[in-house]
């Protein structure tokens, strides 16, 4: 049994992931209107990823037997201030995310809540890894991406990412 509380934050977390998705995939819209069809494929692969973590927040919930509730998904900015505000808002973003998977782990450890705490283990490092990935990415931009040969070149590198399914899978 996961307490209600419990089970309110997960499916509240659902929610979370998908506003993510969300705004990544507006982020992607936001570059591809602006020609950088890199920073689009990176941005289209990180709204993928989000996507699998409110699926993965949703089996988990069904695979408890509890049943889910959707919530409304607020919409993007859709507007954005230049290349770099956009990478400073990711990092932001990522640490409100690791600040919601922390407060489900402390309402689980609270509980006892053994079976959820080992299920967020898997976010609780996901999310140090989003953090280095936009932090590294905000690092990348200020040593390369102010040159109209840097902002190529990364926007190449960019582009040259591919999607991986998460490595955490629920049956
Ligand atoms: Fe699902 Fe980027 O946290």
């Amino acid at each position: 049994m996961l307490s209600e509380n419990v089970v309110k934050l997960l499916n509240g977390q659902i929610c979370k992931e998908l506003y993510s998705a969300y705004l990544y995939l507006d982020m992607a819209n936001y570059y591809s209107d602006e020609g950088l069809t890199g920073f689009e494929n990176w941005f289209v692969i990180q709204a993928q990823e989000e996507r699998d973590h409110g699926l993965l927040f949703r089996q988990y919930l069904l695979n408890n037997g509890y049943k889910v509730k959707l919530l409304p998904i607020d919409a993007p900015p859709y507007e954005y201030a230049s290349f770099a505000a956009v990478l400073d808002q990711v990092l932001e973003h990522e640490q409100l995310v690791t600040a919601s998977i922390n407060n489900i782990y402390a309402a689980a450890y609270a509980d006892k809540d053994f079976r959820t705490m080992e299920f967020l283990n898997w976010f609780v490092k996901e999310q140090l890894e989003e953090e280095k990935n936009a932090s590294d990415l905000i690092k990348k931009f200020e040593l390369f991406g102010k040159t109209p040969q840097g902002l190529y070149q990364l926007d190449q590198e960019l582009g040259a990412r591919v999607y991986a399914p998460p490595s955490l899978v629920l049956d």
